[in-house]
């Protein structure tokens, strides 16, 4: 894929899939470390060991619709190409996480893109609570600045406004657009 943020949605979208109603999306744009770490954490129904195995296998699927799942498959190819890779942790019931990372200034290093409309496509799933933190670290500059978004806490925030309401969800993207811009984030 073009961006890495498609990857991410298509890997969260495993975790709507999955029943989960919480997600945590952790990005962390390490420039001392050249890394980039992209961690998915929900508490949907989790794998079994035989399914976990298999997961990152392209023709592995638990879906009906289609024949090949491909969303772990992608990432963990995207991610080994550039000096990365992709683990998987999960557990019947209680949850998955999914760990990826490749190197920042790999050549072949698709852009990370838009954060802010995986986040707006997020928040239109009525069924899940979505944190998202993003880190940028960098000790030449001194900084070690991050940017977090609960999608509860803005509900909250919203009263009897829906976060689905289009206003809010335009308004949603432009502020982890500039959030990420204020933090430097620079993938
Ligand atoms: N977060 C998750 N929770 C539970 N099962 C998952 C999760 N992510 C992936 N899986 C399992 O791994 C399979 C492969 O996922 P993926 O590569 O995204 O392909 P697809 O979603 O098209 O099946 C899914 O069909 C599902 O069985
Ligand atoms: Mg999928």
């Amino acid at each position: 894929m073009k961006e890495l943020s498609l990857h991410i949605l298509d890997v969260a979208r495993n975790s709507v899939e999955a029943g989960a109603t919480e997600l945590t999306i952790t990005l962390v744009e390490d420039y001392d470390a050249d890394r980039l770490d992209m961690i998915l954490e929900d508490n949907g129904r989790g794998m079994s060991a035989d399914d976990l195995r298999q997961a990152t296998d392209a023709f592995f699927t638990t879906r009906t619709t289609r024949k090949v799942g491909l969303g772990l498959a992608m990432l963990q190819a995207t991610c080994e190409r550039c000096e990365g890779g992709l683990e998987i942790s999960s557990e019947p019931g209680r949850g998955t996480v999914v760990r990826s990372w490749l190197r920042l200034g790999n050549i072949d290093r698709p852009p990370l893109g838009d954060m802010g409309g995986v986040v707006q496509a997020l928040a239109c799933e009525p069924a899940i609570a979505l944190v998202y933190r993003h880190s940028v670290l960098s000790a030449r500059e001194r900084a070690h600045k991050s940017f977090e978004l609960d999608t509860r806490e803005i509900q909250q925030e919203l009263g009897d406004v829906a976060l689905t309401s289009p206003p809010v969800l335009d308004w949603l993207r432009g502020h982890v657009k500039e959030g990420l811009r204020e933090l430097g984030s620079r993938a």
